[in-house]
């Protein structure tokens, strides 16, 4: 746990993450060039992170040995005196809350959102393979979901972080917010959607509509290629069991094989709670069956 003046009591982190670490992360002065992919744990952010760096690349994956945390160095787990040294331009991963998060008007932040019923699905099988996450390794759904609920998770309340960040979106140009079941519906239009918010020169041969590289992109961040690539540690260079890989289903609706009835609506109030103060939030997967 860490503290930040914009939050009442404490905030809790991944393990490794000291208060020190944490202050250096949230005192990073951004460059303008700097390109953010914020999101909420488990809302698609590797993925997404594969996606930019292919389009950075021109269509250039990763390969063995290679890791995306390297090239796309996480903020708070790094700290800013790294992301400092890193070369520009910087692409920089967060889970930070809107307030917390290093802002320059000039810099571009993406961020990512995935219905939280899935998210809670996705986050309990990612912990309970973790020896770092406290209690949680041999927890159940059940209490995870109570953790989740309370904003108890690494990362804290995902009923604040996703929409703050939301309504900060429609405010401020240089925010493209994103959903995950959009990239699952389309991933095509989605990528070009984010090309077009990028606007710079490596992006210019999509923009142009090259076929070829487009198609690129989206084979080798598909699900399969992802999750073949992260048997070759690509995507995550932690060691995770055999049966709970990190890149694990790939689905939408998940949840419904793991929440009750009464979790379910559980998440509907929130949701709807959520939409009152920020208006809109709650109407964000409604076109999406189930939620
Ligand atoms: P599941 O656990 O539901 O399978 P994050 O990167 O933010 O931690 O999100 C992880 C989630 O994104 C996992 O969800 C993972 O399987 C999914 N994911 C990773 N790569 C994907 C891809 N190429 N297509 C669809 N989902 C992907």
């Amino acid at each position: 746990y860490v503290k930040h003046p914009s939050i009442d009591g404490e905030y809790p982190v991944i393990g490794h993450i000291t208060q020190e670490l944490f202050n250096s992360a949230v005192n990073y002065k951004p460059d303008p060039s700097d390109l953010f992919i914020a999101s909420y744990p488990k809302n698609g952010t590797t993925w997404l992170m594969n996606i930019i760096h292919l389009i950075k690349t021109n269509g250039v994956p990763l390969g063995k040995g290679q890791c995306l945390d390297d090239v796309i160095p996480f903020l708070e787990f790094e700290g800013g005196e790294v992301i400092k040294r890193a070369q520009k331009p910087r692409t920089i991963k967060t889970h930070l809350f809107y307030d917390m998060t290093p802002h320059n008007p000039d810099a571009k932040y993406v961020f990512v959102a995935r219905n939280p019923k899935d998210v809670v699905v996705s986050f309990y099988y990612h912990t309970v393979g973790f020896d770092e996450h406290y209690k949680f390794k041999n927890g159940t759904f059940d209490d995870y979901f109570g953790v989740f609920l309370s904003g108890g998770c690494d990362s804290g309340d995902y009923f604040k972080m996703v929409p703050e960040w939301f309504k900060k979106s429609q405010e401020r140009k240089n925010i493209h917010f994103m959903l995950y079941e959009d990239m699952k519906k389309d991933v095509r239009s989605e990528i070009l959607k984010l090309a077009e918010f990028l606007d710079d020169s490596y992006q210019q041969s999509l923009l142009e509509n090259d076929e070829e590289l487009l198609n690129k992109v989206i084979e080798f961040s598909s699900f399969k290629k992802m999750q073949k690539d992260s048997k070759d540690g690509v995507f995550c260079p932690e060691i995770r069991p055999a049966d709970l890989p990190f890149v694990r289903k790939g689905i939408t609706g998940d949840w419904k094989t793991h929440l009750s009835r009464d979790q379910s609506e559980r998440i509907d109030q929130r949701l709807a709670e959520a939409g009152r103060l920020y208006p809109g939030f709650d109407q964000l997967w409604s076109e999406y069956d189930g939620l």
